[in-house]
Formats: C-alpha cells, structure tokens, sequence
C-alpha cells in the first residue's frame, strides 16, 4: 500500500500516518519528522534547515527531493509506505514523479485531510510530543497532563518551536500559497479521497479505511 497523505499544518496527517502505518504494516515517511531529527543530530544539513524550520518557511526543493530519493530507495519502502509532507511545491511534484518513475511505482493512493485555519490555530497550540516515545497528543484530551498515555512516562512533553502562533499562521500561509497547488494538481490527475479532518481521530481512521483500495 502507498499513501501520500497531504492537509494544512495541524490537520493531523502525523496522527492518522502513525496509525495507519501499524495498521497497515508500512513505513510512515514524514519529512517534518527526517528534518527534526537531523535538526537535533546537528547534521551539517540539519544547522542549515534549522532556521528555515522554526520559522515555518519551507526547506528547498532541491534538498527535500535528496531525502526522499533516499528514503523511497530503500528496501524498507518496497512494500509500500505513508508519505507525510512531501511534496509540497509543484516543483516537488515532478521531483517525485521522477523518482516513482525510476523505482518503478505507478499507483498510489492521495488522501487530502480538511479542517478550518482557526480550529487547526488553536490545535497547534495545544499539541505536545512525548520526547521519549514520540508520541503526538493534544492537551485537550489527556486526563493527567504530566503522563504520556502511550509509554506512561512523565513530564517529557515538548512543544514545537513552529508551534507558536506567528510561526503557525505563516505556516497555514505558505500552506495556501505553495501546497494547495499541489493539491489540486492531484485532484486533477489522480483519485483523491478527501476526509474531514474534524471528526474524531478514530473516525477519520476508519473513513481513510474504508476508502482504500
Ligand atoms: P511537518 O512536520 O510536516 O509539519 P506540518 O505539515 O506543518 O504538519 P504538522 O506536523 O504540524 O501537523 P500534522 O498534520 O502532522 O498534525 P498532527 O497529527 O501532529 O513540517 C514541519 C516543517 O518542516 C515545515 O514547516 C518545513 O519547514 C519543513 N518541511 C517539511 N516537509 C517539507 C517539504 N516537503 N518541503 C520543504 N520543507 C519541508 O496533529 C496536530 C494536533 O492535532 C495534535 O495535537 C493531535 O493530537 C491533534 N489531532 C489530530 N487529529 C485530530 C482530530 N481528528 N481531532 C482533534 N485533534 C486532532
Ligand atoms: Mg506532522
């Protein structure tokens, strides 16, 4: 199974990747996730997108499509994987369809999640990830805010640097400048299940289901 899962910053793409990916017993690709960590390695090419990061701007094309040639090259992807964050641009677009083109991929499943700018604000603010299990949650939802319901740690919640409003906002901007064009590109060109990301978490994993082939 090969899913790109794309939605504006918040929409929760990570929430139902990770899901999936158990379910489905495939690799969930997340460039925001690949960039973060060569961020807290201090890889060469991590210092560079750091700023680029926490500012919400986008990383270039050129760097994103040497990652993802890397990943979707390696035999772990073979059987399939969740694309999270890529591509973003139109340019991004062709870059994939180059490399899909060269490993010999030719279906795919896009799914696009919606929820409103305002709703996604303030679900941002509210998102917290365990630092030990990597576990995304929303602080709304937790009935002991120090515990992660899925390691049981405590206290190791972190907030994202481009989690703050002003970053966030920019994101949604760039989100509708640059990303909606590529959604509608695959709107055009392929069959896109289109999901309401406001229902319940498990709702909106179970409407994904239904809709694969
Ligand atoms: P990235 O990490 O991909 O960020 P994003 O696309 O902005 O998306 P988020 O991860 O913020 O949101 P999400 O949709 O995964 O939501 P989540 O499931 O966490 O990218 C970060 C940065 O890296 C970019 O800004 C850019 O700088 C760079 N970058 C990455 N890819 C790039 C590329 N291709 N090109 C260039 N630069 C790139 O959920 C959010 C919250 O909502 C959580 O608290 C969750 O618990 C909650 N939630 C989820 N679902 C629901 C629900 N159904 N109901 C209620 N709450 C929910
Ligand atoms: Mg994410």
């Amino acid at each position: 199974m090969r899913i790109l899962i794309f939605g504006a910053p918040g929409v929760g793409k990570g929430t139902q990747a990770k899901i999936l990916s158990t379910k489905l017993h495939v690799p969930h690709i997340s460039t925001g996730d690949l960039l973060r960590r060569a961020v807290s390695k201090k890889t060469p090419f991590g210092l560079k997108a750091k700023e680029l990061i926490d500012n919400g701007n986008l990383v270039p094309d050129d760097l994103m499509g040497n990652i993802i040639s890397e990943e979707l090259n390696d035999p772990k992807t073979r059987e399939g994987f969740i694309l999270d964050g890529f591509p973003r641009t139109l340019p991004q677009v062709g870059i994939l369809e180059d490399i899909f083109k060269k490993v010999g991929i030719d279906s795919y499943s896009v799914i696009i999640l919606e929820v409103k700018d305002d709703v996604l604000v303030q679900r941002l603010s509210l998102r917290r990830m365990c630092s030990a299990c990597g576990n995304i949650i929303n602080l709304n939802y937790l009935k002991d805010d120090s515990k992660c319901p899925s390691c049981g740690s405590r206290n190791t919640f972190v907030k994202r640097k481009d989690d703050d409003e002003f970053v966030v906002r920019n994101r949604l901007k760039i989100f509708h400048d640059q990303t909606e064009p590529v959604v509608k590109y695959y709107r055009e060109h392929s069959r896109v299940i289109t999901i309401d990301g406001m229902l319940p978490v498990e709702d909106v994993t179970q409407k994904i289901m239904n809709h694969l082939p």
